[in-house]
């Protein structure tokens, strides 16, 4: 039987994890034969620690056969213990009107605590998701505060944007979802990222050659990718919760499951693509071992995808100098 896996979780009583946990329990994110321990963190309020509880009582009740033990806290040193994974979903969502960058003061500093005892007490083999808005920063804030471990652990979640570009180009194409193939989203989680449609495939062709409509993929599909999040929320009043989970069940597995198969990750830029070398971009990674992936730079970008780029590139500087502060201080 594969290792136990130790696998911390932030925000363990909110809604994108009423979702996710109960997914992590039965195998879906680390495979079917290999046993879990969550470690659960909420924030130190009576109410989010009863929650807390009350999902507890709602995973015993489901008798999971991998769940080995279930630890409940509010201390991130604790949460974070010899963790394999650490899963960064607490934090404030955005409401109506917002965008994700305006979380950025309330929730980046969240991310230096976190990182700082992520650094100190989790397992060497330590990999980080983090989820909470906005990802792709919150996730340099909290890898700028790791001396042990290194840059490549800390990774974003740019994926349910992956996804939703997926769906949209199948529904346009009326093809199966499985009929689309190598899509890439770069740069930020935010409306300025780019859902890369000219090296995406439809039945193994050019996306262009399903879809003929080009205004409608450089106007239409590119940003309602992009504002699909604020869509949710708008129709719901609350943030994506489901659909969120289940990009992480995908973001945690494609990093864990070696396979030539690209996928939209946000990582800590190399100068790849013209991403600034710091912030964190969505690029197409190529998972080598479990847990280890390599960009993939063979891509060729045209004018276009190269503006697109660029956009995103000066939002994600731009956050950057937001929080130097943040990323400057000590826990
Ligand atoms: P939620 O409000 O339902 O739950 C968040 C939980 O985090 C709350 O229970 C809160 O008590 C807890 N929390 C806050 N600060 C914490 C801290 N310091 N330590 C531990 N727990 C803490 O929100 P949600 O809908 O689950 O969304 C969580 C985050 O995920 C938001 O920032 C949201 O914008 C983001 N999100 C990201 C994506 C993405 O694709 N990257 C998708 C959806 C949502
Ligand atoms: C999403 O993309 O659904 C999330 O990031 C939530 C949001 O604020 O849009």
């Amino acid at each position: 039987m594969p290792k136990t896996i130790r696998v911390a979780v932030t925000g363990a009583a909110g809604q994108i994890c009423y979702s996710l946990l109960p997914r992590i329990a039965s195998g879906e994110m680390f495979g079917k034969d290999t046993p879990v321990i969550l470690q659960l963190l909420e924030i130190p309020v009576d109410k989010a620690q009863a929650a807390l509880r009350g999902v507890a009582m709602e995973l015993d009740d489901c008798a999971f056969p991998l769940l080995q033990d279930i630890i409940l806290t509010d201390k991130p040193d604790v949460a974070f213990k010899d963790a394999n994974w650490c899963l960064l979903v607490g934090s404030k969502p955005r409401g109506p009107g917002m965008e994700r960058a305006d979380l950025l003061k309330d929730n980046g500093k969240i991310f230096i605590g976190q990182g700082t005892s992520i650094d100190s007490v989790a397992a060497d083999d330590c990999r980080v998701a983090v989820v909470g808005n906005p990802c792709n920063t919150n996730c340099m804030i909290a890898a700028n505060q790791a001396k042990r471990l290194k840059p490549e652990r800390f990774t974003a979640m740019v994926r349910l944007d992956q996804n939703r570009a997926v769906t949209q180009l199948a529904r346009k194409a009326k093809v199966p979802v499985s009929a689309v193939s190598d899509l890439i989203v770069y740069g930020n989680h935010s409306p300025t990222m780019y859902p890369d449609f000219t090296n995406a495939k439809i039945s193994g062709k050019k996306v262009a050659e399903a879809i003929t409509d080009e205004a409608w993929l450089k106007e239409s599909f590119i940003p309602t990718v992009g504002k699909r999040g604020a869509a949710i929320i708008e129709a719901r009043g609350l943030s994506s919760a489901f659909s969120a989970a289940n990009a992480l069940i995908d973001h945690v597995r494609a990093l864990t499951t070696v396979s030539s198969t690209l996928h939209s990750v946000a990582v800590c830029s190399d100068g790849s693509y013209g991403f600034a070398p710091g912030v964190w971009a969505g690029v197409p990674v190529r998972t080598t071992a479990p847990g280890t992936f390599q960009v993939d730079r063979s891509i060729t970008l045209d004018e276009f995808a190269k503006s697109k780029i660029a956009a995103t590139n000066a939002e994600l500087v731009g956050e950057r100098d937001t929080v130097k502060e943040l990323l400057a201080a000590k826990a």
